[in-house]
């Protein structure tokens, strides 16, 4: 089969570099391989209501450096009634895979690019068997999609929240207070591992690892005998006491607010002022890093490569410093935490870092 024109969307929570790789697509594809690109708006409510527009090599021109995606994007819905992982979004309600295929053949697109993270990676491999041939892209500032050293959008977030804890040393010298840092990352603790490791916060809580209020107590004690009478804590929102349900496990969104609720409860116990910061969409928005824009461009790029050959069913990936892709069952519907053994987590340790165990 003559492959001649291929769709892109961009799905789920949006985040920097989300433009590169549309720009890499569509710019590999009209070069290298004189194709036609579509772009799929609002992720796939887009392809259920046939919103899907021709994408001119004009039409990405000077996007590369520009956060968010040009088509838009979406994550409050579930189309196609699947089950996601990790969230109480059960998979009920109408399964739309009939309109979506319609759409896909009235523009007689070839295959779906589907750049997105382990929710959208999902039903792209669903979609994959229904008839539309997808090319997975993995997305997410969480960096939880299997079977990739690394999603774009993670370094930028990483960045922001490893900036966020530098400020907040100054401001807890100088009042002698811990501050809380809570950052995203939903049921995975790779934001708050590198930015309190890349920040050289004195504790870091994670999800994969429960806390005890205890443990942390003991930190500031440890610390006040050494006149360190400040302390700051990077608490994933996601992060969860001994013995207590995790929230990603009670919602789908609007996880933010386990700090606030910390603070309150070490300042209670301790006597000492405890302030906390949300950081929040602060991580979603913006510029992407250099490393975030050269990884989404190479995605792209493979990803576009891997079109044009008609090697369908696969997801682009980072394996060292090689772009490689490996099959889209083998990555949907199990996000990837941070392995207790992680070596990142034994040198904090080994640098002085708790994680309130
Ligand atoms: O998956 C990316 C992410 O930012 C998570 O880290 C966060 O929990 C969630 O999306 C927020 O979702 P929403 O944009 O729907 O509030």
């Amino acid at each position: 089969m003559k492959i001649k024109r291929i769709g892109i969307l961009t799905g789920g929570g949006d985040c920097p570099g989300l433009n590169a790789v549309i720009r890499a697509v569509a710019k590999t594809v009209i070069n290298v391989f004189g194709m036609e690109v579509f772009g799929v708006q609002d992720g796939f409510s887009g392809l259920v209501y046939d919103q899907i527009i021709p994408l001119r090599y004009d039409d990405v021109s000077n996007i590369l450096t520009q956060g968010g995606t040009i088509l838009g994007t979406s994550n409050q819905d579930n189309f196609f009634a699947i089950a996601r992982n990790g969230s109480r979004d059960s998979g009920s309600g109408r399964n739309r895979i009939k309109e979506a295929v319609r759409n896909f053949k009235k523009h007689r697109l070839d295959c779906l690019i589907c750049v997105g993270g382990d929710g959208t990676l999902t039903i792209g491999n669903y979609l994959n068997g229904q008839g539309i041939p997808v090319i997975g892209v993995p997305k997410t500032i969480d960096n939880d999609v299997m079977h990739t050293d690394q999603t774009f959008g993670f370094d930028s977030a990483a960045w922001i929240a490893t900036l966020a804890v530098d400020r907040l040393h100054s401001t807890a010298a100088s009042h002698k207070r811990i501050m809380i840092l809570e950052v995203m990352g939903r049921s995975a603790g790779w934001i708050a591992l590198h930015a309190g490791l890349g920040g050289g916060g004195d504790i870091i809580l994670i999800p994969e690892i429960p806390y005890e209020l205890n443990k942390i107590y003991k930190v500031f004690e440890e610390r006040h005998k050494r006149g360190r009478r400040f302390s700051i804590i990077v608490a994933a929102e996601g992060a969860h006491r001994k013995g207590e349900v995790p929230i990603y496990m009670k919602k789908a969104h609007g996880l933010s607010g386990i700090s606030a609720r910390l603070a309150g409860t070490i300042e209670k116990a301790t006597g000492i002022e405890c302030r906390s910061v949300v950081l929040g969409y602060l991580q979603r928005g913006g510029t992407p890093t250099p490393f975030d824009r050269v990884l989404a461009t190479r995605y792209g790029h493979h990803a576009a490569q891997l079109a044009a050959q008609g090697e369908f069913g696969r997801m682009v990936c980072l394996r060292g410093n090689e772009i490689e892709s490996i099959s889209l069952e083998a990555v949907a519907g199990v996000p990837r935490r941070v392995p207790l053994d992680s070596p990142i987590i034994e040198t904090a340790r080994d640098v002085g870092t708790s994680f309130g165990d």
